[in-house]
Parts: structure tokens; C-alpha cells; sequence
């Protein structure tokens, strides 16, 4: 029989090493230097707590700002093709079904990838149902996230909300670790990264970054997160390739 309490502590004490000196950061290094460990439960626990997974709806004025600037001037250079957006760390869709909705209302035609390294997160976005309060943010929100609103369906019994059925034929989960490579289903024509990378130290940050320019078409966008992080700033904004389509 395994000592589960000796394994656990085990646990603790690697989950310890990763997260206190900041040296490991990812599954390929920690199963270089633990090859002895309980892999699995240690890779587990990595996933499901890498960085936190707090989200909002309409959270970021940068995905407002793709769906109304960007996207509409993109859909029109792609004629007939659909838009493909793809998403890292989407946590629990809050923002994958925002920026669904206003494509939505914007008529664009479109797809959205949205991935997450962590399964739990992942399994309440497919879910999609969300407590009625959750849509409190729209007050400070641009138009458009008033007019993507409409988009969710309240059930009053329950006091949650969720997708129109017409948002959930374009939008798909996958679990992923942006870590490993680039998003897969790509390349897409625009990527949406938001408070995620500032997590990550210097070293790591430039590996997820060569995987998200290696998950983007040729003159695809990314719309990135706008946080100041510890010892660095990452710049929001939406950044296009001079090369087009
Ligand atoms: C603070 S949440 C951000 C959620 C959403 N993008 C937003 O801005 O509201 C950070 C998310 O990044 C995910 N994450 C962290 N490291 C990741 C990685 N290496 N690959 C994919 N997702 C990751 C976490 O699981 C978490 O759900």
C-alpha cells in the first residue's frame, strides 16, 4: 500500500521548490529534475495551480476594442474565409463568451479556440453557466459589451446565466499548456492573451511568446493584456503584422 501522507508531503515540498525560488516552471523541467516523483499527481497539481484564475466578463477594454476597430476590418480583408480567433488562458470563458458575443453582435463570422492549462476551469467554461451577478461589470463597459449582453440568457429560478445556443456553434475549449508549443488548430488570424504572461518570470515569458507568434497567421493580431507585474510592465494593446493577409 502507498504512504499517501508521505506522498502528499513529497508534493508539497517539489510544489514548494517551483513555486518559492521561481527556478521551475513548467512540466518538461519538473520531470527532468523529480524523475523519481509521483509524476502524475506532482504534474496535476501544477496544472491546476500555475498561476491564479480569477476572469471576469467584459473584463478588458482591449477585447471591446478588437471587436469594433479590429475584427470588423479584418473579416472584411478575409472575404468568404471565417475569422479564427484563438485564446490562451481563457480560464472559466468568462472572456471567451464576451468577445464571442460581440463578434456576434458585430456580424462577423467567426470562430473562437479558447485554451487553458488548467481541466477545472476548463469544464466550468463548457459549462457555461454563471451566477447572475457576474454580469455586474457592464456599467463601466463600452456599447458593444451592453449590446453583447443580450447574448446571455438569465434563468430567474436559478439566478444564473449562459451563452445563447447560436454562441456555443462557434466557440470550442481545449486544454493546453502554451508552455509546450504553439495553440493547436492554428494558425489563427487573431490571438487574445490577457492577464496571464505577467505571471511568468523573464526566461519563461520569451518561450510563451515564441509559442503565441507561432500560433498566429501571417499578418494575423494579438490582443494583449495590460498589468504590471512584479519588476516588469507588459503593455496592453493590439498588435498587428505591416504584412496582411
Ligand atoms: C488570471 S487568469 C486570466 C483569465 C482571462 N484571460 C482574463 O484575463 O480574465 C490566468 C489563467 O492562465 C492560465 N494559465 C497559466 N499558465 C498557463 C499556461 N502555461 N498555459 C495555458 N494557460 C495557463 C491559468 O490556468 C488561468 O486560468
Amino acid at each position: 500500500m502507498s504512504d499517501t501522507s508521505s506522498e502528499l508531503s513529497d508534493i508539497e515540498a517539489s510544489l514548494q521548490k517551483v513555486y518559492g525560488n521561481g527556478a521551475l516552471q513548467d512540466l518538461e523541467e519538473l520531470r527532468e529534475h523529480y524523475p523519481n516523483q509521483p509524476d502524475e499527481q506532482l504534474a496535476d497539481a501544477i496544472r491546476k495551480r500555475p498561476t491564479p484564475t480569477a476572469t471576469l466578463f467584459f473584463r478588458d477594454e482591449n477585447l471591446a476594442t478588437f471587436a469594433t476597430d479590429v475584427a470588423p476590418k479584418m473579416a472584411q480583408a478575409l472575404g468568404k474565409q471565417t475569422l479564427r480567433v484563438g485564446q490562451v488562458a481563457c480560464s472559466t470563458g468568462d472572456e471567451t463568451w464576451s468577445i464571442a458575443a460581440m463578434l456576434e453582435k458585430q456580424g462577423i463570422d467567426y470562430t473562437v479556440r479558447a485554451t487553458d492549462i488548467n481541466p477545472d476551469v476548463l469544464t466550468e467554461a463548457e459549462a457555461g453557466v454563471y451566477p447572475n451577478g457576474a454580469l455586474n461589470v457592464l456599467s463601466d463597459s463600452p456599447a458593444i459589451a451592453c449590446k453583447a449582453a443580450r447574448m446571455f440568457k438569465q434563468n430567474r429560478r436559478e439566478g444564473t446565466f449562459e451563452p445563447d445556443k447560436k454562441l456555443r456553434e462557434h466557440v470550442e475549449f481545449a486544454q493546453h499548456d502554451i508552455l509546450e508549443g504553439p495553440l493547436p488548430g492554428g494558425p489563427y488570424h487573431a490571438l487574445l492573451v490577457n492577464n496571464m504572461l505577467y505571471h511568468y518570470p523573464e526566461a519563461t515569458r520569451d518561450r510563451i511568446m515564441e509559442n503565441i507568434a507561432g500560433s498566429l497567421a501571417v499578418g494575423g493580431v494579438l490582443v494583449f493584456e495590460n498589468c504590471d507585474g512584479p519588476g516588469h510592465e507588459v503593455r496592453a494593446g493590439i498588435y498587428a503584422s505591416a504584412v496582411g493577409f
